[in-house]
């Protein structure tokens, strides 16, 4: 295998790794990690339509970015095609790529109607589409799963669909609505959905390693893949796919290195957030950094009980220090 540069309408990326939306995770500094490590793309968290129309300041909150972590995806989520072309239209000008999120399972979006709600209605998934194409020159795309339960998967349909009213690439993950994050994503489903449209196919779903990532590029024919999961806490996973697909080998990574990708994560937290939201919100990515080193498990739970953000980085700093000479 070698690098690829897949084309999304005009954007050229520079490698087929891009970073999944994720919702409570893909905040800017966190994309700024993984782009860092070489995602040739990243996307925000899907940002509602409706509350970008409702000038939300906490939803445009969502949309902050800096040069660096460029091109950046923009993913919406809505159901009405009317909102969804108005919310377009307000940030149009400042974004580099739109997504339309037609995948998120959980049970707020569904009730709203947006979502995987919308592989119920592939009538108004065109709708959308078209409606949201109708206001945007840029590359757009759209993230789907394979249907709302096993007795209704409908990708096929759906991705006519959507390639028909004009996006520019879709991506699947592969499992039904009603399978949440159950079972193994089903990459034969990625394989069908790349021979039935001629647009960019990304695949998404449990690629863990730098082995699986390569395995879904070549068994799926897909154009890019999507790092989720398997990045928290483990950037390297990229810049070792990169690696392989370049003939070389995957390396190590020390102690000091973890840390020093820790605390350049949290200083980033700490300078767009503040000090109480980035004491809250980055123990859980601390505790993934920190994962198979000896004494992650109690490091865990003293993270819990820190009340401070200079406590917290005090025990970040102590956990690698005993890390390296244990
Ligand atoms: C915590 C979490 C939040 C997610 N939020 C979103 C989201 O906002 N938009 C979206 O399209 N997918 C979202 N996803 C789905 C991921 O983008 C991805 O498709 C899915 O996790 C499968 O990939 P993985 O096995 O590599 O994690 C989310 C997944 C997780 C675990």
């Amino acid at each position: 295998m070698q690098i690829t540069h897949p084309l999304i309408r005009s954007l050229q990326l520079e490698n087929p790794i891009i970073l999944a939306p994720m919702a409570g995770i893909t905040s800017l500094p966190y994309r700024r990690v993984m782009k860092d490590f070489g995602a040739a793309l990243v996307y925000t968290e899907m940002v509602s339509a409706n509350g970008l129309i409702r000038d939300g300041r906490k939803t445009r909150e969502l949309l902050v970015s800096c040069p660096e972590e460029a091109p950046l995806g923009v993913q919406l989520f809505g159901d009405d095609p009317q909102v969804l072309a108005e919310a377009t239209r307000m940030i149009a000008g400042e974004c580099t790529l739109l997504d339309i999120n037609m995948g998120c399972p959980v049970k707020k979006v569904i009730r709203s109607g947006a979502g995987s709600a919308l592989l119920k209605e592939p009538v108004r998934i065109g709708k959308i589409v078209r409606a949201v194409r109708a206001e945007y020159d840029g590359p757009l795309t759209v993230k789907i799963r394979s249907g709302w339960d096993l007795d209704n998967i409908n990708f096929i349909e759906v991705g006519k669909i959507i390639e028909n009213e004009g996006a520019d690439a879709i991506t699947l993950h592969p499992r039904t609505r009603s399978q949440a994050f159950g079972g193994k994503a089903d990459w034969q489903q990625i394989t069908v959905l790349k021979r039935t449209v001629k647009i960019p196919v990304i695949g998404s779903g449990d690629i863990f390693s730098a082995d699986d990532g390569i395995c879904m590029l070549q068994e799926t024919g897909c154009d890019a893949i999507m790092i989720g999961r398997g990045g928290y806490g483990n950037p390297w996973l990229i810049r070792d796919i990169l690696a392989l697909l370049s003939g070389q080998k995957k390396s190590d990574v020390t102690a000091q290195e973890k840390l020093n990708v820790a605390m350049r994560h949290l200083q980033w937290h700490r300078e767009q957030f503040g000090d109480r939201k980035t004491l809250f919100e980055m123990r859980k990515h601390l505790c993934w950094y920190a994962r198979g080193l000896t004494g992650a498990g109690k490091f865990r739970g003293e993270l819990q009980k820190a009340t401070s953000l200079e406590q917290l980085i005090a025990q970040v700093e102590n956990f690698y220090h005993e890390a390296d000479n244990g």
